[in-house]
């Protein structure tokens, strides 16, 4: 079986002026199969965000292999780049991301409205779906609340659905806990144990190797996935 996130020989190096650049990533391998729950951990500096951006094409490797779901994103055009991350990646982030002036039920439905016209459902459909989501994350008396009017825990399931929301293939998330005290964090935690029971592919960067439990942990070092 082939997998669904395949680097190999993977660079970044972000150059700052002509003579300062940073080798963010140097040289990393990584093989993440279909379904799996995978934990990112290592020191500051050593490469986890920027690993993430490449695996969620938010950005491209300056050398190395990249290949998402049997697609070869390290070779390939901003467009094809928007349209995977789209319709197949879910992000989850520290800082929650939501739109402050929309409710968390618009929140939710706004992927939905990025997605390529003719496989975009229509209004009334997006409403629904969103708010199923909403229940999933047991917010079903929140989805008027706008951002400012919820918790952190609240608002990063928000983020949670909203990740959920075009069944995207994997979901990416950056320290998701990172802003959370530690039983909104296990809450938040088991929330995307949950997820991954229900047959998606995680990915999360962590700090906090209490929260590590039940999954495959990578340790990061220096730009590269420690062995
Ligand atoms: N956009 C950028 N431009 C220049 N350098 C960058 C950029 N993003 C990250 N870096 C550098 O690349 C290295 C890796 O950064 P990255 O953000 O991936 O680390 P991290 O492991 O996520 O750290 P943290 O745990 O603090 O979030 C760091 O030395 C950082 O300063
Ligand atoms: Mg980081």
């Amino acid at each position: 079986m082939s997998s669904l996130v395949f680097a190999r020989g993977l660079w970044k190096t972000y150059r700052l002026s002509e003579s300062v650049s940073v080798d963010a990533l140097r040289g990393l391998d990584i093989s993440i199969d279909e379904n799996e729950f995978v934990s990112i951990i290592g020191p500051s500096g050593s490469g986890k965000s920027t690993l993430l951006n490449l695996i969620g094409c938010l950005d491209t490797p300056t050398k190395g292999e990249l290949t998402f779901d049997g697609e070869k994103v390290s070779e390939t055009d901003d467009r094809t780049l928007t349209r995977i991350r789209s319709e197949k990646i879910g992000f989850i982030f520290q800082t929650f991301n939501l739109l402050p002036a929309l409710r968390a039920l618009d929140n939710v439905e706004f992927p939905m409205r990025t997605v390529r016209r003719d496989k975009r459902l229509g209004k009334p459909l997006r409403k629904k779906r969103a708010r199923e989501l909403l229940e999933m994350v047991g917010l079903e008396e929140r989805t008027s609340h706008l951002p400012s009017e919820l918790s952190g825990g609240e608002r990063q399931r928000v983020a949670i659905a909203r990740a959920l929301v075009n069944d995207p293939r994997l979901v990416l998330a950056d320290e998701p806990t990172g802003n959370l005290d530690s039983v909104t964090a296990r809450n938040i935690v088991n929330l995307l144990h949950e997820i991954n029971d229900g047959g998606k592919t995680i990915i999360m960067v962590t700090h906090d190797m209490k929260i590590t439990g039940g999954t495959k942990v990578l340790r990061m070092k220096d730009g590269a996935i420690e062995t």
